[in-house]
């Protein structure tokens, strides 16, 4: 059992109002359009995002591959960066359930530019697939919780236009991003395609994403994702949840923020460990602890050992997320226990 678990932001548990809120959500059979919940939910996020439709779906991936599936026909090109979640993380799906090439760039932390993607759009030749996608994830995972400016976002969104490419954000922690920028969900969500969000990550409810669109483009993703299977029935409970998750853990990212930026300070001042805590704008803190002499899983079962989780991210790489079940002691001690495991390797 970990006693202080980071993770990763998907393992908070529902509190007792987000329960009581599922326990006594009004329901009905979502694949009828019949779940109250549900579309209160979908209504919800459609406006915090200010565009017209919103879709519930199980999970991020479900949500982001749904958005692929929409934009392309099989044998178009995504361009997006070469750690993004769509590629790494979700078992190959966009070559799978869509048939996608990728063209994959080396960006810094994961935050593309304008003229990296210019450089990348194929021209019109048939011995090329068809770039036809930009997707941007915003904050970026692989890149340790970096964020996008707003002024980047709008460059990318310009060149899209221009050459006739659709855009989609994958922000499973797009939240964040705001908390973090300073911009509106609604100024984050303009002029994307496709966005995808999730409800169970620095949010803290235990299921859900939302496919966030166009009015047109929702009612295709409702095929897409009975298609994949994943229509659900009273989903309500589930969705009230989401809501709850909106309207009392949104004001409060800031807070993880903060942790994460005192867990990355003192994890700056142990030997060994290479961090900048100057790149830790979110949640999420990625460190190289190849000058501690540990590979990453030794130091991860060792941390476990003592009760705090954190998970191997890449070649002599670690993570560790804070989340809403995270407090500041909780910072406090996991810094000794690392203190402990990173002074004495032999421990
Ligand atoms: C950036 C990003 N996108 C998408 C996902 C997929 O979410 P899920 O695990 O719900 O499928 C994750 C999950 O960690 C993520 O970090």
């Amino acid at each position: 059992m970990l006693a202080i678990d980071l993770r990763s932001d998907t393992v908070t548990r529902p509190d007792e109002g987000m329960r009581r809120a599922m326990a006594g959500a009004e329901v009905g059979d979502d694949v009828f359009g019949e779940d109250p919940s549900v579309n209160r939910l979908q209504e919800v996020a459609a406006e915090l995002l200010g565009r017209e439709a919103a879709l519930f779906v199980p999970s991020g991936t479900m949500a982001n591959q749904v958005c692929l599936r929409l934009l392309t026909r099989p044998g178009d090109e995504v361009i997006c960066d070469r750690t993004a979640h769509l590629v790494r993380y979700e078992g190959g799906a966009a070559a799978v359930l869509s048939g996608l090439p990728f063209n994959l760039l080396d960006a810094e932390q994961g935050i593309l530019s304008p003229e990296m993607i210019a450089a990348a759009i194929n021209p019109d030749n048939v011995h090329l697939p068809v770039s036809r996608v930009v997707a941007l994830e915003n904050t970026h995972n692989f890149g340790g919780g970096a964020v996008y400016p707003l002024g980047t976002v709008r460059a990318i969104q310009d060149l899209a236009r221009d050459r006739g490419l659709a855009l989609h954000l994958d922000g499973a922690r797009m939240f964040n991003a705001c908390a973090a920028a300073g911009y509106t969900p609604a100024e984050l969500a303009a002029g994307f395609d496709t966005i995808s969000f999730c409800l169970s990550k620095g949010l803290g409810a235990p299921v859900g994403s939302m496919v966030v669109s166009s009015r047109e483009n929702i009612h295709e993703a409702r095929r897409v994702r009975k298609r994949l299977g994943g229509g659900m029935r009273q989903a309500g409970i589930l969705a009230a949840a989401g809501l709850y998750a909106l309207e009392h853990n949104l004001d409060r990212l800031a807070e993880d923020h903060a942790r994460a930026r005192v867990l990355a300070q003192g994890l700056d001042e142990l030997p060994g460990v290479d961090i900048d805590p100057a790149r830790v704008e979110t949640n999420i803190v990625v460190m190289d602890i190849s000058g501690t002499g540990l590979e990453p899983q030794e130091a991860v079962a060792r941390l476990a050992d003592r009760g705090v989780g954190v998970v191997p991210f890449g070649p002599g790489r670690l993570r560790a997320v804070t989340h809403l079940q995270i407090s500041d002691p909780d910072i406090d001690q996991a810094l000794a226990t690392f203190r402990q495991v990173f002074r004495n390797k032999n421990a």
